[in-house]
């Protein structure tokens, strides 16, 4: 009864999760969000419609799919009824949705406080997305979060009106509007009642399905690096992006869970403040950034961009327990002359490959490079391993060496078909 196969990043983000996802989602039934919200930017192209995905699982685009909101993700109502409309006019019907009653949402006060706090933290600032995120998880783990079950029943009135009257006496010591709740009400109930209709019990939904042998894919949003508690803190998102927030996401246990596959591109983006260590802030950085199109889906920001670094991969794996790992973007990276790959830090003089997310190590630590030759020509014709040429099976050989993981999945362009898979 191993039928949950999970789809994680290994880095800060933008590994092209959409990707994979959308190619493992043909064999399944069940596509699930776990953590996150719309601070999540997944692209997929179909029939040269670019699809970018915040909130909705982007395993929707199968019709046959039933896609879930499960209770670990934070829902912005707004941003989800436009993601509904949108696929609407693309024809989808959209029956397809699920969202669990325990999931939190975000408000307006949310977003207003995801704004303030960046401003209060000044050059100590995360580089958030704005979205109302962190908020939205504080309050949920305050318990004054107002789940999908309360906003869509008449104690949202109560919930709210509590909970803006809290919040503006925050707003009014910082100088910030105060939110009319009047207001609020009247729109966001307008939202509950277009959204009643896809709210349940997705866990129980979900059990019934493993207990029927159907295949569930869980799509993970963020990045180990980005995790509350495995990340980079205070550089993170707040939630758990790695393989624990699967189970306290969905409530799906461990003893389900079949793969788990760790996304990576064959070089690495970090999008807001923290530290990188294989940043490469001069020209190849800015080469990979255009080459690999690095612009945020969902900000709009240039990613900082670098070469792929084994060191903090070896630690997603161990974290995760990644059984296999998709590698996007090796057209991208093959079209540099040289490439490097960093197998080791050098910290305080010493040579490591243990990772840690200690900020003195991670600030401190000097990348130990392996060069590669690049020039891989066009390769997005290839459709085997073999097929490859040998400088880039070269390169994809020896990440498996050094993580004694095997890569099921190769990218080899922006379209959805250019993709190698082995077996
Ligand atoms: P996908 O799913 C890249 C980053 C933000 C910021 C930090 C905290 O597309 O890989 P938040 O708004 O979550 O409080 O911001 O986390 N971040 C992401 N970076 N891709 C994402 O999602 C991200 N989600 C959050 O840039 O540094
Ligand atoms: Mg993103």
């Amino acid at each position: 009864m191993k039928n949950v196969n999970v789809v994680l990043g290994a880095f800060y983000g933008d590994e092209g999760k959409g990707k994979i996802i959308d190619y493992l989602s043909r064999n399944a039934k069940y596509a699930v969000r776990f953590s996150g919200g719309n601070n999540a930017g997944h692209s997929i192209e179909v029939n040269n419609v670019k699809f970018a995905f915040h909130l909705l699982p982007s395993g929707i685009l199968n019709k046959n799919i039933k896609a879930i909101l499960g209770n670990g993700v934070v829902i912005d109502p707004k941003v989800l009824l436009e993601e509904i409309d949108n696929l609407k006019e693309h024809g989808y019907k959209v029956d397809n949705l699920y969202i669990s009653e325990k999931a939190h949402v975000i408000l307006p006060y949310h977003i207003i406080l995801d704004e303030l706090l960046e401003s209060i933290r000044g050059k100590n600032k995360i580089g958030t997305t704005k979205r109302g995120i962190g908020p939205a998880y504080c309050d949920k783990f305050e318990r004054c979060g107002i789940r999908m079950e309360d906003f869509i029943s008449d104690s949202f009135y109560d919930l709210l009106k509590i909970n803006i009257a809290n919040k503006n006496v925050f707003l009014k010591a910082y100088g910030y509007p105060e939110l009319k709740f009047d207001d609020v009400y009247k729109e966001y109930s307008s939202y509950a009642k277009k959204l009643k209709k896809y709210v349940c019990d997705t866990t129980t939904m979900l059990h019934k399905a493993i207990k029927k042998n159907e295949n569930i894919l869980c799509e993970g949003a963020q990045a180990t690096l980005l995790d509350i508690d495995f990340g980079s803190y205070p550089f993170v998102t707040s939630s758990n992006p790695t393989i624990g927030g699967v189970s306290t996401g969905t409530g799906i246990g461990s003893r389900y869970i079949n793969e788990v596959i760790g996304v990576i591109k064959a070089y690495s983006s970090r999008v807001g403040e923290g530290p990188y260590v294989t940043e490469q802030k001069n020209a190849i950085g800015d080469m990979i950034r255009e080459l690999g199109h690095e612009y945020g889906t969902t900000t709009k920001r240039p990613r900082r961009c670098g070469w792929l670094d084994i060191v903090a991969l070896n630690y997603a794996i161990m974290i995760n327990g990644m059984t296999s790992i998709a590698l996007n973007h090796l057209d991208t990276i093959g079209k540099l002359d040289k490439i490097k790959l960093c197998v080791a830090y050098k910290y305080n003089g010493k040579i490591t490959t243990d990772f840690s997310t200690n900020m003195d190590f991670l600030n401190n630590s000097e990348a130990v490079y392996e060069e590669f030759e690049g020039n891989f020509g066009d390769i997005s014709k290839c459709k085997t391993f073999d097929e490859l040429p040998l400088k880039a099976q070269k390169y994809v050989q020896r990440i498996e060496e050094l993580t004694n993981t095997p890569i099921k999945f190769i990218g080899t362009g922006a379209g959805r078909d250019d993709i190698i898979v082995r077996e």
